[in-house]
């Protein structure tokens, strides 16, 4: 298999700090590859994904995909947040197709393909509003994969959901994922979802915001949550992450509950 994403000695001290949040993260990703990135609130999760996304640019080191400095957003690797965004006065189906009409290339049969692929095919000409948060999300995975990304990025994108409907689109997006042969690149403060989705998890560490670890999930997919082998990679990797990371707090933990939730929803 051939190297999708590397990370190149990444640092990055974001201005008006001293030190830094992400400190010299050196991680190479196949091509096809399913991985997941848990940590601490806070331990900079999400800069380094933004980072992998060139939404955000290292103060040292680089990124590339497919050997190629990553400098700026692409559709080749397309980043799915946890509020899907979607615009209220267009059509699902227009949702979905918006990346492909921003690029000129307006395509109705894969604006249907990928509605089939997410099952929403019957909500093609309705209003995002009038779909569940899970049904949201569907679109917004259909809109990422218009373009035929090689890299999807996930920011905690079903962390707002409810335990049933996660589990299934967790089951969902593995599976598209599969079988569209995507690099993924999932961030995560859940252990039983790195477990459920991830080919391989990397355990991050805060102050700076470091890799300190990484476990292989030797379970073949569809997983089973419900078998011996799931628990099993389960207390793996809860084992390894306090061996890891331990009791640490990091400095979104610290702040005041009410502040740290007003950090996070803005
Ligand atoms: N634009 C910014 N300017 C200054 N500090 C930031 C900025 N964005 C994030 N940080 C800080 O960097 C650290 C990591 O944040 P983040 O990557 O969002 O963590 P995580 O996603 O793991 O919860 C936090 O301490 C946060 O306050
Ligand atoms: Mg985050």
């Amino acid at each position: 298999m051939t190297d999708s994403i590397r990370t190149d000695f990444i640092s990055h001290t974001f201005k008006g700090q001293r030190s830094p949040t992400l400190l010299d993260i050196d991680v190479t990703i196949r091509a096809g590859e399913q991985v997941a990135l848990i940590g601490r609130s806070g331990c900079g999760k999400s800069t380094l994904l933004h980072m992998l996304a060139g939404l955000l640019l290292p103060t040292e080191g680089c990124v590339r995909i497919h050997g190629r400095q990553v400098t700026r957003p692409s559709e080749k690797w397309n980043m799915m947040f946890q509020k899907p965004s979607l615009y209220p006065w267009m059509s699902v189906a227009d949702n979905v197709g918006l990346g492909l009409a921003f690029a000129g290339r307006k395509d109705p049969q894969r604006v249907a393909y990928l509605l089939e692929l997410v099952g929403l095919s019957e909500k093609a000409a309705a209003n995002p509003q009038s779909l569940s948060g899970g049904q949201q999300q569907r679109v917004a995975l259909a809109r990422s994969l218009a373009t035929s990304p090689e890299v999807l990025l996930l920011d905690e994108p079903f962390s707002a959901l409810d335990a049933f409907t996660r589990s299934s689109l967790q089951d969902e997006v593995s599976r598209i994922a599969r079988e569209q042969n995507l690099t993924m690149v999932m961030v995560t403060h859940d252990i039983d979802e790195a477990v459920a989705m991830a080919d391989r998890v990397l355990i991050m560490a805060a102050n700076p915001g470091r890799i300190v670890g990484e476990i292989q999930v030797e379970l073949t997919s569809p997983r089973q949550r419900a078998t011996p082998e799931f628990s099993r990679q389960r207390e793996a990797l809860m084992t390894s992450f306090e061996q890891l990371v331990g009791g640490e707090t990091t400095a979104a933990e610290e702040e005041e509950p009410e502040q740290a939730g007003k950090r996070k929803a803005a």
